[in-house]
């Protein structure tokens, strides 16, 4: 079985699907890798330290692949030097590329999308969703610490005290958590936000106080948030307006699969925050959670400025890379028989994640908005 990583073509993504550290992990198995030469460059990853590690360094990695590793989805044109049959294991978004999967059923190839991995016990170690929101949670909180033009901690000096920061921090899924949690680190008071019931336990686990709000839980299936009303929206905003009026950090991470991001900021509520406060939107590429974010820019409202958050695991490119070849590794090796590709399909995890596969849609969703389209 030959394995192809490629380079990353996507504008601003630095991340890479293998790092030299695990190649090993793959030909123990019987794997041969082959690495686009610069595969790694970007996240400081050299070709020799491929090389020295097992991989072959060939820039028509592709051609010869049976498998190719990417983070972001290969390109049209990329997937058309693919071999009929050849199988690609990357971030897919199916539902919102659905021309790139409408090729992929055409010239045959079979494609696994890292989202969908199902959220099961069995598939944790496989979970990119969860390994990428554990770096942006990480670099949400020293965003917002760094642009925050005063301490995090409490300070006592002789000549007096300095109160530390205030951080309210909206949606505890993972990321939530783990910007609460390097937050808390840094010295900051940290409240935290969520609809789900589950979630208050957990904001209080990682030393932050958890907002009580006299407010209907929305658990959804599989520990998801259900989406809300636009009536409990409203009511949310406003039990939430005097906390984030008082914060001088807000992180947003709210998210609901499937949906576009909740709105749960609006101008008004930034304009009664604080001057110099910060807001850092983690949401603002599926819509924001805050009115006015955009993605990969700093917007100015009133006294606060609120960044929008653009490919943030991007942003930490070597441990981001590891964290997500660690999680391909466990898929392939999944799927991986005596050195020979061999996904078995009736595996819930197999069939969860795979979108296209001989000739066909296989994930029903897409499909079904495929013929929508039709
Ligand atoms: N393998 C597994 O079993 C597994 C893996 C990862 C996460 N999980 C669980 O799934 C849940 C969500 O994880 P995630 O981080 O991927 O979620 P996510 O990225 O879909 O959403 C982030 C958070 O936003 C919250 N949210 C949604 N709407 C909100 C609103 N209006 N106001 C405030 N918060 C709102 C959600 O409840 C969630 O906690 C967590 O319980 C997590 O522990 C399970």
């Amino acid at each position: 079985m030959k394995l192809a990583v490629v380079k990353e073509t996507r504008e601003g993504e630095a991340r890479v699907a293998m790092v030299p550290e695990l190649v090993s992990k793959l030909t123990d198995q019987g794997i041969e890798v082959a690495v686009e030469p610069d595969a790694g460059a970007l996240a400081l990853y050299g070709d020799d330290e491929y090389a020295a590690e097992g991989a072959t360094v060939d820039p028509s990695a592709l051609t010869a692949a049976d498998v190719v590793l990417s983070v972001q989805p290969l390109t049209s044109q990329q997937v058309r030097r693919l071999e009929p049959g050849a199988a690609t294991i990357s971030f897919l978004s199916p539902g919102q590329s659905l021309d790139l999967v409408a090729e992929r059923r055409d010239v045959n190839v079979t494609s696994f999308s890292m989202e969908l991995v199902p959220r099961i016990s069995r598939a944790q170690s496989m979970d990119a969703l969860s390994s990428q929101a554990l770096v942006a949670g990480y670099r949400a909180a020293i965003v917002a610490a760094q642009r925050l033009r005063r301490f995090f901690p409490l300070n006592m000096t002789a000549a007096g005290t300095i109160k530390p920061a205030e951080v309210v921090v909206l949606g505890a899924g993972v990321a939530g958590l783990q910007a609460i949690a390097t937050a808390k680190r840094l010295g900051a008071v940290v409240k935290g936000y969520d609809v789900r019931a589950a979630a208050a336990e957990e904001i209080q686990s990682m030393g932050a106080t958890a907002i009580e709000l006299e407010l209907e839980t929305l658990e959804g299936s599989g520990g998801y948030a259900r989406e809300m009303t636009e009536d409990r929206a409203a009511r949310q905003r406003e039990a939430l307006s005097p906390y984030i009026a008082a914060a001088d950090a807000l992180i947003t991470t709210a998210a609901v699969p499937g949906r576009q991001a909740p709105l749960l900021v609006t101008t008004e509520m930034v304009e009664q925050m604080k001057q110099g406060s910060v807001i850092v939107d983690l949401a603002a590429e599926t819509g924001g959670n805050v009115e006015g974010a955009v993605a990969g820019s700093v917007v100015q409202v009133g006294g606060a400025q609120i960044w929008g958050a653009f490919n943030v695991p991007s942003q930490m490119p070597g441990p981001a890379s590891k964290l997500y070849a660690q999680n391909l590794i466990h898929i392939v090796t999944l799927m991986t028989h005596e050195g020979a590709f061999a996904p078995d399909f009736e595996d819930e995890i197999v069939a969860g994640s795979c979108v296209t596969h001989a000739g066909q849609v296989t994930h029903a969703p897409t499909r079904e908005l495929l013929e929508g389209g039709a």
